[in-house]
Parts: C-alpha cells; structure tokens; sequence
C-alpha cells in the first residue's frame, strides 16, 4: 500500500492538470507544514527564528520545470530578490534553487545567463548558492553546468542523490576539484536502470559517499532526516576530528524538527532548508511520496 502510494504522489509531480487545480483553489492541503509562507518576507521571518535557535538555513524560491522564457527571467528575479533580502536583513542563509526553473529545459545559454547574474550578485554579498539536483534526465547537464561554473565562482555548490549508480563516481571527480557538495538519497522516480531500487542499497551508498567526501577538501552537507546515519556520520566525524566547517547537517523545513533542536544543541553545525512562494505544489508531493503517512497532515489539513 506504502509503494502504492508512494508512486502515485511521484506520479502526481508533474502533472500539470492537478498542478493548476491546486493553485488555482488554492487548495494547500497541508503545504504549510513544509513551507514557510508565499512572499519573501514570511521566509526572512523564518530564517530569523532559526538564526535565534542557532541553526542556518537555505531559501528555496520554490518553482520548477520551466516551459517559458518569461517565465525563467522572472525565476531569475525572485532568485536575485531573495539574495536582496538576506544582505538586507543580515540573516544567516544560502540560496538554494532549480536550473529548470531557469530555463534548463528552454536552452542551456539561457539558464547560463540567469545562472551568472545570480551567482554574480551572490559572490558580492558572499552569499552561497547551492544548485540543487532534479530528475536523472538532467543529472549530466547540470553536473556539466556545475563544473563549468565551479572554475568561475567560489561560491557555487550542488547536489549528488545517493540512489543513482553514478554518483560514487560523480562525487571522486568533483570532491578532487574541491567541490563542496549536499548529499542526498534522491527523491525522484527513478527507473532501476539508473537508480538502486532497494533503499537499503541506498542508505548504504549515502554512507559510503558522506565518508569519502567528508576525507576530501570541500565542504560535506549531510541532508538526511534519517537518524541511524545522522548517528553514525556523528561518530565518523568525531573519529577522525572533522571540523566544524568542514560539515554540516541539512533537514528540510518542517521535518523531524525535534531531532532538528537536538542536533543543534549539541554542538553540530545546522541548515533547514526554507521553501517560500506560490509554486509550492512539486515540492509537496515529493514529501508526501518520501512519506505517504503524511498524508494524515493533508486530510486534516482539508477538514479544518
Ligand atoms: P528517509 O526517507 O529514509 O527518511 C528517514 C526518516 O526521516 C523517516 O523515517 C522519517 O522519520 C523522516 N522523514 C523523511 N522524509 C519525511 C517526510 N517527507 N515527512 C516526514 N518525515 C520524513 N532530493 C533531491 O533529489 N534533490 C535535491 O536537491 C534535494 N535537496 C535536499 C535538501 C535537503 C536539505 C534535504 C534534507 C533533502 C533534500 N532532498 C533532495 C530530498 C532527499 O533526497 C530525500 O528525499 C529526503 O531527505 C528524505 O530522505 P531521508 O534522507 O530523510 O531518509
């Protein structure tokens, strides 16, 4: 039944039709519980609370799978307010966004173009800009357009998912250029041909990418809610003295906050990732498909 559902909410992300129903009666099912409100403003609300608590955060103007120029530039501009928002306010983020939001799937030149000006603007206020990974159809071109950048900007970073095959490789090439990287299980659908259909193959080739990348130069954001391997990164970190900014721990806005404040308090550096806007449709049903018991918080949601 879990699988069952599992693959209708990762059907349910790109289906345009249910996309603009839910926007369109804007029906949010629950959605608040993962995103921290609709303007930029109800997002620095939050990033300030986490600062108070200690942990840092990554603003995701949430969006993707771009069809229209337009539609690109004004991604790019959202990104660039948010970047205006964090210097202004003086909080403690990065930025994390979609190159299918900008334009990825219109043409590469046009995600460069929006790409630069962001990274551009980010680099002057020393603000870091993480390019998250989307769909295994898109790991090549954004892994190309990562290490194109990487040579130009000091201050760019991505993801590797550790349910592809490919990623043990993806990571020994870019952590020898010194790429700073999140690692992930990965949260798209993905065929067996590409992907490790069994997540205990899956947890076991997180550890082994968290360790290789934590022994190399780049930063290591470990971004998993899963507490047997936040247990065992804990103590792989204390063995071999990794310092404090050599890692730090990713969890997504709304998701095991108590385990959120227990790693804070003991010590350990802290990032929730924070999304923020209308296009917050996606980005739900990808955690309803990691989770189908949340599907609780929705049908509550719906009834109040
Ligand atoms: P796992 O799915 O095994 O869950 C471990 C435990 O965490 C569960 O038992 C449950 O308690 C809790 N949990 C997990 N998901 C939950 C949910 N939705 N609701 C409630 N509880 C939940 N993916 C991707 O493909 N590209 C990307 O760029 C990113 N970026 C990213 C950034 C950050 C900061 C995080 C934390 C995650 C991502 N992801 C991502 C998502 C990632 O690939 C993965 O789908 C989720 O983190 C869930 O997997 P876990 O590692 O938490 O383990």
């Amino acid at each position: 039944m879990e699988e069952l559902l599992r693959a209708f909410f990762q059907a349910l992300v790109k289906n345009q039709s249910a996309n603009r129903w839910a926007q369109r009666y804007g029906h949010k099912l629950g959605a608040q519980r993962f995103v921290a409100g609709e303007q930029i403003t109800d997002a620095i609300r939050v990033v300030r609370e986490l600062n108070m608590r200690h942990m840092t955060a990554t603003l995701d103007h949430l969006g993707e799978f771009v069809a229209d120029e337009k539609e690109a530039r004004k991604a790019a501009d959202d990104c660039l307010q948010a970047l205006e928002a964090i210097h202004q306010h003086q909080v403690k983020s990065t930025l994390s966004l979609k190159m299918t939001q900008l334009g990825l799937d219109i043409s590469r030149e046009l995600c460069m173009e929006n790409m630069r000006k962001i990274l551009d603007k980010a680099l002057l206020y020393g603000i870091v800009v993480n390019i998250d990974m989307e769909d295994s159809a898109r790991c090549q071109v954004t892994l190309d357009i990562f290490e194109e950048l990487l040579s130009e900007y000091p201050n760019v970073m991505t993801v590797l998912q550790a349910y592809l095959y490919r990623s043990m490789d993806d990571l020994l090439r870019l952590a020898s250029k010194g790429a700073s990287l999140r690692i992930v299980k990965g949260a798209y659908k993905e065929p067996e041909s590409v992907a490790y259909p069994e997540k205990a193959d899956v947890d076991a080739n997180y550890i082994k990418m968290v360790e290789a990348h934590l022994l190399s130069p780049g930063l290591t954001a470990i971004a998993t809610h899963d507490e047997a391997i936040i247990e065992h990164c804990k103590s792989f970190i204390e063995r071999h003295q990794i310092s404090k900014d050599k890692y730090e721990f990713q969890m997504l806005y709304g998701i095991r906050v108590n385990l959120q404040q227990q790693l804070s308090d003991e010590g350990h550096p802290l990032r929730i990732y924070v999304p923020y806007g209308d296009d917050w449709y996606g980005y739900f049903m990808r955690r309803l498909a990691e989770r189908p018991a949340n599907v609780g918080f929705v049908l509550k949601g719906m009834f109040r």
